[in-house]
């Protein structure tokens, strides 16, 4: 059904011509004016960017209202699934739309149980990286190779697209957790049927054939909960970049490949590894508060204050907020105490009272405390945009999927303001000063 109703007109006057755009209406009182024939009516494009004030598509998956802190999978408030769901639940209701009753989990799960192996050749791959090599590089190599081992994609990727998401979002811990052992120089130690999503990648990453892995409940359950926070998050730069790559009808395997990429930056996935690299910074140099907001208030200086700052989120990251009680309630039972923790409490409150970026919206947002979760579960830094990959995949794969399906979508093709030279005449080589 089309949720887009034209409600009222826009009205925009060029050289004294008024021209009319519908105002659509969408869910929750969200509006956009509908600028289809802009440039056939007025000569005209609109620049923006970063995009800030243009929307790309019509979604029924994720709402955010960034002044409220409101963020809801499919009419789901965030703060029940993460309270109540496992992470292949809310999998489950990205990708259809629904919550699964038992029957549909049940099936789901033992979907994913069958694809968590990868391909044995596959396995040659890794021998191949160099053992510093990035684990979001390999992911992205890995699961674009992904499109060679497993040709159910054939000619219309949404005929088994159910079956290459349940084989993507259960390779994905596979791949994760074999890099991770690679780089350690130790033996794969490969997924097991009887353990549970979260905990088949725990026991992945940290058995060895000399010392049992005790997959403790309150891991398993406090990375559910943080895989459910990063499964999806509207238009933000990677899951745009899965959809304008998918746009060109490119396979769902590859188009997941450039959407890792994208997740990589610093401002972006990149950022819950730039956090702890940061808070690090600050415990080497003696708690030196005052050098680092004054670099981040210096606009001559690049330096952010990374985990800080939203594009959509003018008040608290609702994610922020449950990440942190979750960081100390697995300390707590844990019975750990990182120093890292009290340098970020400390510079939070810092600036949560400091005009420069209270007048600048700047609050937590989801990075800036789920790398201290992720060091006391044992994870290395270098993988902690990995697991933001790995909670994001399902978000991805519904995006590209709603992309695919809609008859109206198009390739994504932006324009441009050009400002280059105008037309010069050729000048030959022998000729030039
Ligand atoms: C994610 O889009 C999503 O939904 C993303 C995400 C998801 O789930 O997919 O939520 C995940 O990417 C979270 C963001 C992680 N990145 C960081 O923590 C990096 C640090 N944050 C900033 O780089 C920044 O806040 C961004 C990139 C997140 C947002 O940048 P915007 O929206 O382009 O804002 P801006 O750069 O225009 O900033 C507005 C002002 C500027 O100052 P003035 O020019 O007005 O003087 O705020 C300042 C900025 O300099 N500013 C910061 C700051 N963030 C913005 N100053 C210091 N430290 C910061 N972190």
């Amino acid at each position: 059904m089309n949720k887009n109703t034209a409600s009222r007109m826009a009205e925009l006057t060029i050289n004294g011509k008024t021209h009319l755009m519908p105002i659509l209406e969408g869910t929750e009182g969200c509006k956009a004016i509908d600028i289809s024939n802009l440039l056939r009516d007025t000569g005209c494009i609109t620049l923006d960017s970063g995009f800030k004030n243009t929307g790309s598509c019509a979604s029924s998956i994720t709402y955010l209202d960034g002044d409220k802190g409101i963020f809801r999978y499919r009419g789901y408030d965030i703060e029940d699934l993460a309270e109540n769901c496992v992470f292949i639940e809310v999998a489950y209701l990205l990708l259809h739309g629904k919550l699964p009753n038992a029957e549909e989990l049940d099936n789901f799960k033992m979907l994913l149980e069958g694809f968590a192996l990868v391909h044995e050749d596959m396995i040659h791959f890794f021998d191949h990286f160099p053992s510093n090599a990035s684990p979001m590089s390999i992911l992205s190599v890995m699961v674009n190779t992904l499109c060679n081992f497993y040709i159910e994609m054939g000619d219309d990727p949404l005929t088994n697209i159910d079956i290459t998401a349940a084989r993507l979002i259960s390779k994905i811990r596979t791949i994760a957790a074999f890099s991770y052992k690679k780089s350690l120089g130790q033996p794969l130690v490969y997924p097991r049927q009887d353990l549970c999503y979260c905990g088949n990648f725990l026991n992945m990453m940290f058995h060895k054939p000399v010392r049992n892995y005790e997959v403790r409940p309150e891991l398993v359950s406090t990375l559910n909960k943080l895989l459910i926070l990063h499964a999806d998050h509207e238009q933000n730069c990677s899951t745009s970049t899965v959809r304008l790559v998918g746009s060109a009808g490119v396979n769902l395997y590859a188009s997941i490949s450039a959407a890792i990429s994208a997740l990589w930056g610093p401002l972006h996935g990149g950022a819950n590894e730039a956090v702890i690299d940061m808070l690090e910074g600050i415990y080497a140099d003696d708690s030196n508060f005052e050098k680092y907001i004054r670099k981040a208030k210096d606009r001559s200086d690049p330096f952010k204050l990374s985990g800080f700052g939203h594009r959509v989120y003018k008040t608290f990251d609702p994610r922020g907020k449950i990440i942190k009680k979750a960081c100390d309630d697995i300390l707590l039972s844990l019975n750990v105490s990182d120093p890292l923790l009290d340098i970020a409490r400390e510079l939070e409150e810092i600036v949560l009272k400091d005009d420069y970026f209270i007048e600048r919206h700047l609050y937590p947002n989801v990075d800036f405390y789920s790398g201290i979760i992720y060091r006391a579960i044992g994870i290395p830094a270098n993988m902690f945009t990995v697991m933001f990959a790995m909670g994001r995949l399902p978000g991805w794969i519904s995006q590209w999927k709603e992309m695919r399906e809609d008859p109206g979508t198009k390739i994504g093709r932006p324009r441009q303001l050009y400002i280059g030279e105008p037309r010069r005449e050729f000048v030959p080589l022998a000729e030039r000063p």
